[in-house]
């Protein structure tokens, strides 16, 4: 169907198929809260997508946003005070993504680049031990599905192969 011109399709905010379900410590009262709040706009986010430093300035930007919607809507809204504000983002850091050391985040060699510029499109640079050489081709090949959801910069079958080496060779024994 033509529609005619208007305004680009919108990229998608979150990759979908995270669910609840599949949290960690899912009955903590952290837990709790992050989904009692956290789902409300748009899908729940995973935690991993963020690392510990950077949960608690995000927490603060959503339950801000919470607020303001909340203020200017007629929507009903669970709007999360500022010790369960401080649970969610404590919860959230507990089971963050964690990050390279600074050592990958400056290795100017061709793969090295390949792997920064691919691999923080949605996240932080990861850190290559958490995970074996056996399971870096799988979590490269889900990334490959977040990408396509997300429609950003894919990574060629070739790239792939030079991405699984470089995080297997530094991968965890
Ligand atoms: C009132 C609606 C609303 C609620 C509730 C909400 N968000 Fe968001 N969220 C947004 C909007 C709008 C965006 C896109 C714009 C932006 O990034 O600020 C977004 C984007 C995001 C992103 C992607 C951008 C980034 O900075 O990584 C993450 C992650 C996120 N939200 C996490 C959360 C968490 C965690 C909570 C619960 C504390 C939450 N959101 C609650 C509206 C909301
Ligand atoms: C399109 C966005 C996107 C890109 C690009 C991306 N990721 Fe992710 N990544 C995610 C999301 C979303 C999660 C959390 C959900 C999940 O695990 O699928 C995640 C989680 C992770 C995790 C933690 C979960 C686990 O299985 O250990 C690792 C490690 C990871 N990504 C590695 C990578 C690597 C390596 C690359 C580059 C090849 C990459 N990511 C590129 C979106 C992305």
């Amino acid at each position: 169907m033509d529609d005619g011109p208007g305004p680009p399709p919108k990229k998608p905010m979150m990759p979908i198929g995270f669910t609840a379900q599949m949290l960690e410590d899912q009955t903590s009262p952290g837990a709790q809260l992050f989904i009692k709040t956290c789902a409300q706009c748009h899908d729940l986010p995973s935690p991993q997508l963020h690392t510990a430093e950077e949960w608690p300035d995000v927490v603060t930007r959503m339950v801000n946003r919470v607020r303001r919607r909340r203020f200017f809507s007629s929507q009903k809204l669970f709007v999360p005070g500022n010790k369960n504000a401080e649970k969610i983002a404590e919860y959230l850091s507990a089971h963050a993504l964690k990050k390279a050391d600074d050592t990958l985040m400056n290795d100017t060699s061709p793969t090295g680049q390949l792997f920064q510029r691919k691999c923080t499109q949605c996240h932080a640079l990861p850190d290559p031990k958490l995970h074996t050489a056996s399971e870096w081709p799988n979590v490269i090949e889900r990334m490959r599905g977040n990408i396509e959801r997300m429609q950003k910069e894919a990574i060629s079958n070739s790239e792939k192969e030079e991405l699984v080496r470089y995080l297997s060779e530094r991968g965890r024994v």
